[in-house]
Parts: C-alpha cells; sequence; structure tokens
C-alpha cells in the first residue's frame, strides 16, 4: 500500500487499501517510452514522432487492486491515427486520445479539458509537461480552503510537477492516500514563475480519463425543500453533468458525481465517485467522447471565474474526493462516510453525542419574546431536551423577513432582559443555549444598509435583484467582513452561548465589489468562499467548544466545504418524515448520518401538509442528528408524552447510528412504497433496522428481506423497539444467526395505515 514511482517504467502507483490508481509519463525522446510490445502492436507512430514529445502524464487506471504497472497499452500512444492512409500519428491525432490526467486548453485536445488560462497577449494554448514529483508522509493544508487531513503514520501525499515552459507556469497535481480509506484526495496548485500576469480562467481539481464502461451517471438534484434526489441516467455521448452558478453548492445540483458500470446495486458493480470540497460554484462534467472514452472532471466553475495571478503568486484549487468501489454504491457509502469521519471533521463533537435541541423556528417563526421562549424551554426540559435554539428573528427591528439582516444587536422590545437573562433562565432549567445567525447578509431596510450601502454586492448603475428581500454583503472587502467578525463575537460573547446555526437563505448575483478592479472582477464568487471560510475558521478557533450548524435555505450549502467546519449541517426546511426518506436517502449516500441535520415537526407538516404518527418522525429524525422544532406548549398530550421515549431512544442509540456502517435495504424513492436501511457497528455486535411503510396496501403478504452488514456466524437477539414504552421487546423468533438473516431475511408485517415506521435492534447473543 501506499505511493510509489516505478522509475524503469515511469508510472505512479498510488495504493490504497482496495484500490489502485496508476499514472504514467510518456516521452517519445526516451526510446522506452510507449513500447507496446505487450500489445502485439508494431505500430511505432507515437514513439516515432518528435512532435508527441513533452513528457505528458497519462491516466493508465483507476480500480480494483493490482499489482503490475508495466501496462503502456493503457496509454493507448499506440491507436491508430484520424486517417489512416496516412502512416503517421501527428500530434494532434495523439492529444485528441491520449488519457490525459490533468487536460489543458488550446493545443490540439479537444475533449473538454480541466485548466484554461488567458496571458497579457491574449493567448490561451496551456501546454503541460511532465517536470518531476515529490513524494511526502502526511498530507499538506490547502491554504484557505477546507481539506481532509491525516497524520503523517496515516496519510501520504504525491505531488507531481507540470509545467508549461512558454509561459513558465508551474502546475502542481496532488494525490493523497490514507492507510485506513480508500478515498484519494486531489487537488491542484498553480504557480506563475514567469515575469508577466497570467489569468487563469478555468482551473479543475480532478479529472478522470478512462474507457466507458457502460456508465450509469448517478447524480443528486432538487431545489428548496426537496434536496439530493437521486437520478441515474445512462451516459450518452457528449456532456453531462451539474453545476452552480448560485454563489453556494445549491439546493439544485450537488458537487458529485458517481459513475456506475449499468445496473449496479448496493452490492453489485463498479462505482467511481468524485465529490468536491467546495461550497461555491462547481462544476462537475461527464463527457464521452468519439473513441467511446470517459473524461469526468470537478472543479470550480469556470463561468464568472477569472483569477489574475501575478508573477510569483499562487493559486490553490480544493480538493476532489475520488472513491472506487468494486461491490456497488454500498461500499461508496460507507467510504465516504468513513473518510469524512475521520479525515475531514474536525469538530470536538464529531465523536460525541450532541445534544437534543428544540428550535423554535416551526414553532413560532419571528413571532416571540422571552416568555414565550421560556416557555418552550420549560416544558422541553421537563422532557429531556438538552438545548434552546433560538432561530430567526432576534435581532434588529426583524419582524418579518424582510427586514434587519446585518444588524445584529439583540431586539431588547422582543427579548426582555436581553440576551443574558434569557439564557441564564435557559440554562437554570439545565438546557444550554443556542443562536441564529445569517452573516453574511444585508437587507436593504437596515440601518447598516443605511450607513453603508456599497457593502452589498452589485453592479453599479444596475439595481441588484432582492432575493427573500435581502442583498449579500461584498466579504471580498476585508472592512466587511472586520464588522461581521465583530458582532458575531460581540453576541457570542454576551452569554452563554454553546451552539451557532449558522444560515445563509439568498444566492448571488448581480456580481460586483466597488473594491475589485475590472480584471479581477472575476475574483469575486471565489474570494466569497474564502471569505465564509475564514470567518468560520475564526470562529471555530475562538470558540472550539461551540456547536457550529450549517444551513442554507435548508440544505443549499450541504457540502463537505462546510463539514470542515461543522459537523452538521441543516439538511432540508422540509420536515415532513415522508419527504425527508428521498432527502436523507441522498444526503446519506455520501454523508455520514451523524451530519445530517433532522428534527421532529409538527403536524399537519409546514412544507407539504402530511400527516404522519410521531413515532415515525420520531424515527426518521433519530437517524439525523436528531432535535425538535414544534411548539412543546401546543402539541398534543399523546405526542409530548412519546417525547421522554424517543429522547430515551437517542440516547440508547445515538453513537451507533452517527458512528456505524450504514446499509441501504430499499428506497421508497424507488418503489413508491416502503423504505428500510440498517445501521450495523464496526464489531458487527449491534445493529438497528428502520423500516418506514410509506402505503398501506390491501390483502398483502408480509415482507420478507434480507438484512445487510451482519457477521454470518454470529447469533444475533432480535428486539423491536416500543416507542409507546421506551422499551427494546422480543421480535419474531427472537434470535437468529447472522447468516439467516442476511440470506433467508427478516420478516416483517405489513403495519396498519399509511407512513408508519418501526424499528428492530439487533443485539449479538
Ligand atoms: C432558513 C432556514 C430555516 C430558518 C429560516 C429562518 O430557511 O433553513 O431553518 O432558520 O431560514 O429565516
Amino acid at each position: 500500500m501506499g505511493i510509489t514511482y516505478h522509475e524503469k517504467e515511469r508510472v505512479f502507483s498510488i495504493d490504497t487499501p482496495n484500490t489502485s490508481y496508476l499514472i504514467g509519463i510518456v516521452d517519445a525522446a526516451d526510446p522506452t517510452d510507449g513500447s507496446s510490445a505487450d500489445t502485439g502492436s508494431k505500430d511505432t507512430r507515437a514513439r516515432g514522432n518528435s512532435s508527441v514529445c513533452g513528457g505528458y502524464v497519462g491516466h493508465m487506471y483507476y480500480g480494483k487492486r493490482i499489482r503490475d504497472v508495466e501496462l503502456p497499452y493503457l496509454l493507448r500512444i499506440d491507436e491508430p491515427p484520424y486517417v489512416p492512409s496516412v502512416n503517421q500519428r501527428d500530434k494532434l491525432s495523439f492529444l485528441d486520445s491520449f488519457p490525459m490526467e490533468y487536460p489543458t486548453h488550446g493545443i490540439g485536445d479537444f475533449r473538454e479539458d480541466c485548466m484554461e488560462v488567458r496571458t497579457k497577449a491574449g493567448h490561451t494554448a496551456l501546454e503541460l509537461s511532465y517536470v518531476g514529483y515529490e513524494l511526502q508522509k502526511g498530507k499538506p493544508k490547502l491554504e484557505g480552503l477546507p481539506a481532509t487531513f491525516g497524520t503523517e503514520e496515516d496519510c501520504e501525499t504525491l505531488c507531481l510537477i507540470l509545467e508549461d515552459r512558454v509561459l513558465s507556469l508551474k502546475v502542481e497535481l496532488y494525490y493523497s492516500t490514507f492507510s485506513d480509506n480508500d478515498g484519494i484526495a486531489r487537488s491542484v496548485r498553480v504557480i506563475n514563475e514567469g515575469s508577466e500576469e497570467i489569468y487563469l480562467t478555468k482551473v479543475l481539481s480532478a479529472c478522470l480519463d478512462m474507457d466507458n464502461k457502460d456508465f450509469e451517471l448517478l447524480t443528486l438534484h432538487g431545489s428548496w425543500a426537496r434536496e439530493r434526489h437521486i437520478q441515474r441516467n445512462p451516459v450518452g455521448y457528449g456532456f453531462q453533468g451539474v453545476s452552480s452558478v448560485r454563489g453556494e453548492s445549491s439546493h439544485q445540483h450537488h458537487p458529485f458525481l458517481g459513475l456506475l458500470t449499468r445496473g449496479a446495486t448496493q452490492e453489485e458493480g463498479e462505482v467511481y465517485g468524485l465529490h468536491f470540497v467546495y461550497s461555491g460554484n462547481f462544476t462537475g462534467l461527464v463527457y464521452r467522447g468519439q473513441f467511446d472514452n470517459i473524461r469526468a472532471m470537478m472543479g470550480i466553475n469556470g463561468s464568472d471565474f477569472c483569477w489574475k495571478l501575478l508573477p510569483g503568486e499562487a493559486f490553490t484549487a480544493p480538493e476532489v474526493i475520488l472513491t472506487y468501489s468494486a461491490h456497488g454504491l454500498g461500499d461508496m457509502t460507507r467510504c465516504y462516510h468513513d473518510l469524512y469521519r475521520n479525515h475531514l471533521i474536525r469538530s470536538r463533537y464529531k465523536d460525541r453525542k450532541r445534544p437534543i435541541l428544540i428550535n423554535n423556528w416551526e414553532a413560532t417563526y419571528f413571532d416571540f419574546t422571552t416568555e414565550k421562549l421560556l416557555d418552550i424551554a420549560k416544558e422541553a426540559s421537563k422532557q429531556g431536551i438538552e438545548m434552546l435554539v433560538m432561530d430567526d428573528g432576534w435581532f434588529g427591528n426583524r419582524c418579518d423577513d424582510n427586514r434587519a439582516l446585518g444588524d445584529w444587536f439583540v431586539n431588547e422590545d422582543k427579548l426582555k432582559g436581553g440576551l443574558s437573562y434569557l439564557v441564564s433562565e435557559v440554562n437554570k432549567l439545565g438546557m444550554k443555549f443556542g443562536i441564529w445567525f445569517e452573516p453574511e447578509m444585508i437587507s436593504p431596510d437596515s440601518d447598516l444598509y443605511r450607513a453603508h450601502p456599497d457593502w452589498a454586492i452589485a453592479v453599479p448603475g444596475r439595481e441588484a435583484g432582492l432575493c427573500r428581500c435581502q442583498y449579500v454583503l461584498d466579504l471580498t472587502r476585508k472592512e466587511i467582513v472586520e464588522y461581521v467578525w465583530e458582532r458575531l463575537c460581540n453576541i457570542l460573547e454576551s452569554a452563554n452561548i454553546e451552539y451557532v446555526k449558522w444560515d445563509m437563505n439568498r444566492q448571488l448575483a448581480d456580481l460586483g465589489s466597488i473594491d475589485l478592479p475590472a480584471d479581477r472582477m472575476g475574483e469575486l464568487c471565489h474570494r466569497y468562499v474564502l471569505a465564509v471560510y475564514e470567518l468560520q475558521e475564526r470562529l471555530v478557533t475562538k470558540f472550539p467548544d461551540l456547536l457550529l450548524e450549517n444551513c442554507s435555505g435548508g440544505g443549499a450549502r450541504f457540502d463537505p466545504g462546510m463539514l470542515y467546519y461543522s459537523p452538521q449541517i441543516w439538511c432540508s426546511d422540509d420536515t415532513d418524515a415522508i419527504e425527508r426518506l428521498m432527502i436523507q436517502e441522498g444526503t446519506a449516500l455520501i454523508y455520514p448520518l451523524s451530519c445530517m441535520g433532522a428534527h421532529v415537526s409538527d403536524c399537519p407538516n409546514h412544507a407539504v401538509g402530511r400527516m404522519t404518527p410521531f413515532e415515525t418522525r420520531g424515527y426518521v429524525a433519530l437517524t439525523g442528528t436528531f432535535g425538535y422544532e414544534l411548539d412543546i406548549t401546543k402539541i398534543s398530550e399523546e405526542d409530548r408524552n412519546m417525547i421522554p421515549k424517543q429522547v430515551k431512544m437517542y440516547h440508547k442509540f445515538h453513537m451507533l447510528i452517527s458512528q456505524g456502517d450504514y446499509y441501504r435495504i430499499a428506497s421508497y424513492a424507488d418503489n413508491h412504497e416502503w423504505d428500510c436501511y440498517m445501521i450495523v457497528n464496526k464489531e458487527k455486535t449491534e445493529a438497528l433496522l428502520i423500516y418506514i411503510q410509506v402505503l398501506r396496501q390491501p390483502n398483502c403478504h408480509s415482507r420478507i428481506f434480507p438484512c445487510k452488514g451482519l457477521s454470518p456466524d454470529k447469533k444475533y437477539e432480535i428486539f423491536r423497539y416500543d416507542m409507546k414504552n421506551g422499551e427494546d421487546t422480543p421480535f419474531g423468533s427472537a434470535s437468529l444467526y447472522g447468516e439467516t438473516l442476511m440470506n433467508a431475511g427478516i420478516r416483517i408485517e405489513s403495519l396498519w395505515g399509511d407512513h408508519q415506521g418501526m424499528m428492530l435492534h439487533f443485539v449479538e447473543q
């Protein structure tokens, strides 16, 4: 395992516990280069043509672990040229089919590329040749960016150094491996070693250039309240993919690409994943070309991006996490879960049980006072809830969502006695206190805007468009970042605040900053994201015990970038248990359950008007962070009485859920009737099965379906968790071997009515 340079073959092998990634250097000046002896081909055109020289870096292989590295045929350098009658393979023929590790624009590789530049003279050709490499233990930080991390014992990092000799532009490609995980982290650094500025108009972070294996493309699509629904389509010729130009990773598309061999299931088929550790504009593209090759690429969106790189300066592109699974989607899921839990989330809360919170948003919206909040807190504390979160509406003149963003001063008309009184009263109840902020925004109707109308992102002379009645602060300006920071600290230091919900409720448009010169205006979106990262880095450094939850109009900035700062992210403003099945399935495809913000809310549900049993709402929220978002003083006695049982259930199962392995059994999004998944602890001594019957069929059989992830040789006692009593009760045959449960399956009777849920608990006997 690890990263090795095989000098004779000029191949880099990057080995993870179960995968190999091979990169080959092709330099026609060297007679051993590209000798495709083992292909049986006598064709020497690629080697013989000096115009092919230059040390190209080619992608040879990514897949299941292999040992051999002398595999020049994988680089396809001896493929015939376009016009077979011409027994000479010229440079453009070569470039148009060579599997390039990091393709660039303007030199004759006409497929989609990873990097584009513009010189002072207006030229766009960029040709990268191999210069050398560096191998190091550990994983260097990416300056100003979120990234996976590991110790010198955990990680190894390869840096391939490439250069455009004409432009004196150096490009470093980074690859890091983790001894306990199959993920590979890739990022790119560009350094201007010339004497003139260069404009970077596109710098993607990763590319996978390989043969098509009858791939399907899996992406996550959505909208507000419908985030991260799974979509699968065959990969056709040409371009397909996902992107965001909204200044955030977005509700609509997710910075993730899954390439699956056709029909891949949870257990079978090959799956490649690319996931971008970034929270702004992105592009994730798959290009299927003329020779049935595939290029999958991911990085910062080239639209609205142009970075001026002065001589001596460097630009770092955020990282992409690559995964490969030879055993279906399930292994990919568990690989990302482990990687993010162990190497991305930093918070002190990452392995700890989070306090069960009650948030007042769906309980009161803007209509609350100290008294109302304390009423909720008093009732909540009686039921075992551990933290009150005061949501939007506590500051300035914020009586609705039309005003006051930016005025981060406590509204003492609403909160009599101020924040310190409220917080100390909540603390007296034995509860923690948390608060909502939306620091990146400014309302036109705010004291802040009246004082600083130029602080909003806008194009001079053009009226900027409103979204939720607000503008976005121009965080590319230092003094604005300092204002936001000063207000955040002021509030957080004024009382015992132990949790922050950091919201972001609109997209970026009308891109203009009065501080950026014309040739740097294309830096605005990325600088904005960097400023958000800087603020959150300062926040978690200054307040290391703070529990930070990111949020963006629900889940519009649910991405690995945000996870680096907050161990949990609000999944969606749709808290309906049935809608959540699809949202949480798509989210859990990549993200550990410990980071999915999920609450039990009131019915009829505020997003869809649906009625679901309180019990079902509990099971669905349990497999996220778990909390409440309802007026606990107003719900029915029956529901309220169930809260202590749910609280008990959370304490009993949360560590298993947040640390265990996730297995998907059935998907409501696919079958439109029922949903089922399991969580198994690492030792395979304990497991949970959550079953939600969305629709009851008349005159139907019980369901018998296979469990997953158990140990075949262990015998498990089986219990059904009875939420009404808060106890495990023996279920069915009460104890069975894992092999029986996984092969013959477990039987679940049809439940009476729609939207019913149940949970089984397996414990090694
Ligand atoms: C966003 C969040 C909600 C709530 C509101 C407050 O929509 O996703 O949870 O905080 O803002 O305005």
